[in-house]
């Protein structure tokens, strides 16, 4: 055990608890399992709603949304840095309407990680991406497609580095096309398959807008599976509240008659509401199945402040009738 440096009872004993608990949890999986350490934004440990701790083994991650107690922060590098199996720990700042800054708090933190969800492999990038290229919230999503995935044709639109497509392919899918703007985040898509080991006849990559590719993007299909994961906000990109309509609309187009799709929406401003207005609107050809359950080491008190991952199911002709 290394010796803390700043002491320890700054800190609540339950958020020590739950840090060590989470820990204890995700390396029970595996010693590479990545998991949210701390998701402080629930408000459940009141002074740290402004706190988020990733754990990137062997790397922790505190991210700090808002500006923070200097001594307070350091009560936490030393907690996370006295345990053996942390080599490093990040300290990511974001919003406050600036660049998302890095500082190295402890040890080392490599450029590149290569870190574990459920068996499967993913890089990772603590120092580049803000998010390092794997949303850890969307790791339901993930299980869901591994349970559905098998012998289907898939189309991830917003595929980022195309963790959704790992998923489907080491589940057995025939082929996934993988579409997104950013040929960096497809790159990774591409590692991401290689360090699986996955087929790789069995995945497609479209560096393209989507808002302005539907022909190219039709023509692998139809779909018997549609995962939609698109930014809240990315102006010039996507906006949500005007461009959200402008997917949802190519559905029918793109898919086959008992296709499911997953729609996903991560603005805690909008509820779920949000979406079903606009699949009732947009697809009526599609009936709601279910919501997936949000990871326990993301928890809100307010559900529909969290992501929001909605299952929807193509009605077949002679069920429409
Ligand atoms: C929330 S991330 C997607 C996360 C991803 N589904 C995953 O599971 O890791 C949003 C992605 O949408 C992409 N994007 C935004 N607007 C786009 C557009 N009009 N066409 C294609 N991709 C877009 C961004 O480049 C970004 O990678």
């Amino acid at each position: 055990m290394k010796e803390p440096v700043c002491p320890v009872d700054l800190l609540p004993a339950s958020l020590i608890n739950w840090i060590d608990r989470q820990l204890q949890q995700a390396i029970e999986i595996d010693e590479r399992e990545v998991r949210r350490l701390f998701h402080g934004r629930n408000g459940n440990i009141s002074g740290f709603s402004q706190v988020v701790i990733d754990w990137l083994p062997n790397v922790a991650v505190i991210r700090l949304y808002a500006d923070f107690d200097q001594l307070v922060l350091q009560a936490m590098v030393d907690f996370l840095a006295a345990k053996d199996v942390i080599k490093g720990v990040l300290i990511q700042e974001r919003g406050r309407k600036r660049d998302t800054t890095f500082a190295i708090a402890y040890g080392e933190v490599p450029n590149r990680l290569v870190v574990c969800e459920a068996g499967l492999n993913y890089q990772i990038e603590p120092l580049q991406f803000q998010n390092f290229g794997l949303f850890l919230d969307m790791r339901n999503g993930r299980r869901w497609l591994r349970e559905h995935a098998q012998g289907q044709k898939v189309l991830n639109l917003f595929a980022y580095t195309c963790a959704f497509s790992v998923a489907a392919i080491a589940a057995g899918a025939n082929l996934v096309v993988n579409v997104d703007l950013s040929k960096r985040a497809l790159t990774i898509g591409r590692t991401n398959h290689q360090l699986n080991h996955l087929d790789k006849a069995c995945s497609q990559f479209m560096p393209y807008d989507m808002l302005k590719s539907w022909s190219r993007i039709k023509k692998p299909g139809p779909y018997g599976i549609v995962v939609i994961d698109p930014p809240s906000f990315q102006p010039g990109s996507f906006i949500a509240e005007k461009d959200y309509a402008k997917v949802l609309r190519r559905l029918v187009q793109l898919t086959t008659p008992d296709a499911k799709v997953m729609v996903c929406h991560n603005d805690p401003a909008h509820s779920s509401d949000f979406i079903r207005a606009l699949m009732a609107q947009e697809c009526p050809e599609f009936t709601y199945q279910e919501r997936l359950a949000v990871p326990q080491d993301f928890a809100e008190a307010d559900i529909e402040k969290s992501v929001k991952v909605l299952i929807y199911q193509r009605r077949s002709s002679s069920a429409a009738t």
